[in-house]
């Protein structure tokens, strides 16, 4: 292969292959306990400035701050101001065409400041570094790109530092098949709120979906890791929690030593004193009755649940591989609804799938409205190279995916607005995250299900629990006044 980049990439050049990452052995999952700053690293980053710029899902967010703890562990500081910074991480996402748009751009600005700082290390990592495609374009147009690695080697960060510093070369590394689990990586949290991974990978295979290719097979961290991970995050004062997973409903399914499932997780952490757990993303294949149980006693466990439905019709599903139909989601959401009558269900919506008629698009419009979502993710279908749905025929023009996305969007605000008014008048439980962006007279906080607040109060009750007696609700927002300060103890 040859390249237009400025540098070379003799030695250290594992590319991408989407093929390797489409393959699911049957080999054992291995766990590592063990992570260690090697010798020759220590302090490498004193006296030196980061800065990571995370695109994407939670997932991501949270890889930000394992990659935040490491670096900080080698002795480096952060910054946000770019022009100081000795490295720019992008963790990037690859889950629709804009996405990695955005992330082609911010190079073009930062091809600049490598000109003018040509110690800067600059890395390109996360879901985007997986796919064999981005990779070669980065290497034929971006080649002052010091380094690229994958979202299976984020452990091999000091390592690949060190090769990125001291060569000449751009540094390749990207793992495809990677069906290991590291353990005791530092990790950066900030805030009232942590996320904690309980799974990684996915191997539902959607038909339209990178994330398959670019995040490895479905493995399950083993329940104590995750439990006492919490039990952390609830010494150190945390107030909430998310646990995250592309389809945390198939947790434990890959454990063959016990009989251990997602509901049982949810059973064991709602013993743990933190007042709210929450998780994403749920596929609606995995949600078994147990798990409704589980959910139905609350407490600590929130009664909001993400659950992407991503169409109404029965056959644009079976196209797109979601192996349910929209009888099996509606009869979930019944059970659902049965067992905790004041669930806020949210979801995500794809429209203009290839092939989608107006008549199978009416039965999401339908779909939505019989559920009556609080809110949705929505998005116009984007191809994706490797994926089978790129392969499809698709003869729905994008003006009309267009109006298909405004018509959605326009029924999921009536309804959203029709939800929160039904609220008015109540008094919920609020979690204070701080003064408001908009207005500093204002704190804002969110509900159980949520659901952002506004009201009056003072920054001191910033991570305090308040009682708050809505007034008045917006579309994406309710404002109410505060009527007790105390901390309501979770029920
Ligand atoms: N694992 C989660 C989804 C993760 S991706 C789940 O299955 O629920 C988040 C959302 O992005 C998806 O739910 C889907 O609605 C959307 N999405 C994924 N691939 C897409 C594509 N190629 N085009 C448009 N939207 C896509
Ligand atoms: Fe993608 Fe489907 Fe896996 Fe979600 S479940 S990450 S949409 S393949
Ligand atoms: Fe994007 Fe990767 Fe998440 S593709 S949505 S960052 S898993």
């Amino acid at each position: 292969m040859t390249t237009t980049s400025e540098k070379d990439f003799s030695i250290y050049f594992q590319p991408p292959s989407l093929k390797d990452a489409k393959k699911r052995g049957k080999e054992d999952i291995n766990v590592h306990y063990s992570f260690e700053i090697p010798d020759e690293m220590i302090g490498f980053g004193n006296d030196k400035t980061y800065m990571i710029r995370t695109y994407g899902c939670q997932m991501n967010e949270h890889d930000t701050e394992t990659m935040k703890g490491i670096l900080e562990q080698l002795g480096y500081t952060a910054t946000d101001d770019k022009h100081e910074a000795d490295m720019i991480l992008l963790n990037t996402c690859a889950i629709r065409e804009n996405a990695e748009d955005k992330v082609f751009g911010e190079l073009g600005h930062l091809k600049t400041l490598k000109r003018e700082n040509p110690n800067l290390i600059l890395g390109v990592c996360g879901c985007m570094s997986q796919e064999e495609s981005v990779v070669n374009r980065i290497l034929q147009k971006h080649g002052f790109v010091d380094l690229i690695f994958g979202t299976h080697n984020i452990h091999r960060l000091p390592h690949l530092l060190k090769q990125a510093s001291f060569e000449k070369e751009m540094v390749i590394e990207v793992w495809s098949k990677e069906g290991d689990i590291i353990e005791n990586l530092p990790k950066k949290r900030e805030g009232l709120k942590g996320w904690v991974n309980i799974m990684y990978g996915c191997d539902k295979f959607c038909t339209y979906c990178i994330v398959p290719y670019t995040r490895g097979k479905e493995r399950s961290r083993l329940p104590q890791d995750v439990i006492n991970e919490v039990r952390e995050l609830a010494r150190q004062g945390f107030k909430e929690i998310t646990l995250l997973g592309q389809n945390v409903n198939a947790y434990g399914k890959d454990f063959d030593h016990i009989d251990y499932r997602f509901g049982d997780l949810m059973a064991d952490i709602s013993k743990i004193d933190i007042p709210r757990v929450r998780f994403t993303t749920s596929h609606p294949r995995d949600f078994d009755d147990h798990l409704i149980e589980v959910l139905a006693q609350r407490g600590n466990l929130v009664e909001h649940i993400h659950l992407p439905v991503q169409s109404g019709n029965s056959d644009i599903l079976k196209k797109m591989s979601r192996k349910y139909s929209r009888e099996h989601y509606m009869v979930l959401v019944d059970k659902l609804k049965a067992a905790i009558p004041d669930v806020v269900l949210t979801t995500d919506i794809i429209v203009g799938f290839p092939g989608e008629t107006e008549e199978q698009f009416e039965d999401t419009l339908t779909l939505v409205q019989e559920v009556e979502y609080d809110a949705a993710f929505t998005f116009i279908y984007s191809p994706r190279d490797g994926t089978p749905a790129a392969g499809m025929e698709d003869n729905v023009p994008m003006d009309v995916k267009k109006q298909r996305l405004q018509r959605l969007n326009d029924l999921l605000a009536d309804i959203g607005l029709r939800k929160n008014k039904a609220l008015e008048g109540q008094t919920m439980e609020v979690l204070v995250e701080g003064v408001s962006k908009n207005n500093p007279d204002m704190l804002s906080g969110r509900t159980r299900t949520n659901k952002l607040i506004h009201f009056a109060g003072p920054a001191s009750l910033t991570g305090e629990f308040v009682q708050v007696r809505i007034q008045q609700a917006k579309t994406y927002l309710l404002t109410g006044e505060m009527v007790k300060e105390e901390t309501a103890s979770v029920s």
